[in-house]
């Protein structure tokens, strides 16, 4: 299969579901101008929208045919993007430059970005209960969603990055925030594509752990980017975390024994879908993407 022609079709199919979401947006006039605005400025910056085309690449390798799980798949690019504007304001990391543009905060203020991140992660979850589907499938997929995304998840994850920042924290601990602050997300956007695909329990099982390993794999390899790639590549000011003493895996590992654990996982996220057939193949070439990818 062609990897590039594959992530070029599905990112913009979730592009159009965003932009779809933004209409329906701007159409409800109670909304503020401003804070709409600083919504659609992080959201269309771009960005690899990994997490919803792997929701979409699980769902299609669990058998699943139809276009409905777009905008589903898209909800998770909404959590992701407030994700992001939080973790730059100045009380986190601090960070000016993102997805190629001035952080939200520099251009909308803090308040604002706070806001438009608030909103983001709020109408995800309405954006996907609006959704034609099976009322108990959707009340699981929200579940996850929130199981993923909230202290258990993602938030778990940000608030040990943010609290252990400046220490040397014990390499256990930094398991801890890569398999939460990147990871869950990840998992969970595996999760939410075989569940909508109705995977049986021994598949949903294969593609979690699918999940947790490229998520794992896929924040080491952010973390050796900060390193290795240019902010021209990466869109991102890098060379940051070890000035703000970030615990980091090469700063735990070592650089090159990052490369080796991310490469690991990847052999052993490849592992997980030996019971799978060629519609797996997606999900197989993301998963090499993920280590070999510059951006
Ligand atoms: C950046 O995520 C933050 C991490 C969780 C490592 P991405 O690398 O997916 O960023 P975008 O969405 O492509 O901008
Ligand atoms: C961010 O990790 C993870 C989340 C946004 C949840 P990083 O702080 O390393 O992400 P970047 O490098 O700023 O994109
Ligand atoms: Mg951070
Ligand atoms: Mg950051
Ligand atoms: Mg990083």
């Amino acid at each position: 299969m062609n990897l590039s022609r594959y992530l070029r079709d599905k990112r913009k199919a979730v592009d159009n579901s965003l932009k779809d979401y933004i209409s329906l947006k701007k159409k409800q006039k109670d909304i503020p101008k401003q804070l709409l605005e600083s919504m659609a400025y992080s959201l269309m910056a771009g960005g690899k929208r990994i997490r919803p085309v792997l929701c979409i690449a699980s769902y299609e390798a669990a058998g699943g045919k139809s276009t409905s799980i777009l905008p589903i798949a898209a909800s998770l690019e909404l959590i992701h993007t407030y994700s992001l504007i939080h973790d730059d304001l100045p009380s986190m990391d601090n960070d000016d430059f993102r997805r190629n543009r001035p952080t939200n905060h520099k251009v909308f203020g803090e308040a604002t970005a706070i806001l438009a991140g608030d909103a983001l992660l709020t109408d995800a979850f309405n954006f996907i209960s609006e959704k034609k589907a099976d009322p108990a499938k959707l009340i699981r997929v929200i579940q996850e969603l929130s199981h993923a995304s909230g202290p258990c998840g993602m938030v778990g994850g940000q608030a040990v990055d943010i609290i252990l920042e400046g220490t040397k924290a014990k390499k256990k601990d930094i398991i801890y925030i890569h398999t939460h602050k990147t990871g869950s997300l990840i998992r969970g956007s595996v999760r939410i594509g075989a569940i909508m695909a109705d995977a049986p329990a021994v598949k949903l099982r294969s593609l979690t752990e699918y999940g947790e390993k490229t998520g794992l794999a896929f924040q080491i390899t952010d973390d050796i980017l900060d390193i290795i790639g240019t902010k021209e590549e990466m869109g991102k000011s890098t060379g940051a975390d070890s000035a703000k003493g970030k615990n980091t895996y090469p700063s735990a590992f070592g650089l090159e024994n990052s490369m080796k654990i991310a490469e690991l996982l990847i052999d052993e996220a490849l592992d997980c879908l030996r019971v799978f057939d060629k519609k797996a193949d997606p999900l197989r070439e993301i998963a090499r993407y993920i280590l070999l990818r510059r951006n």
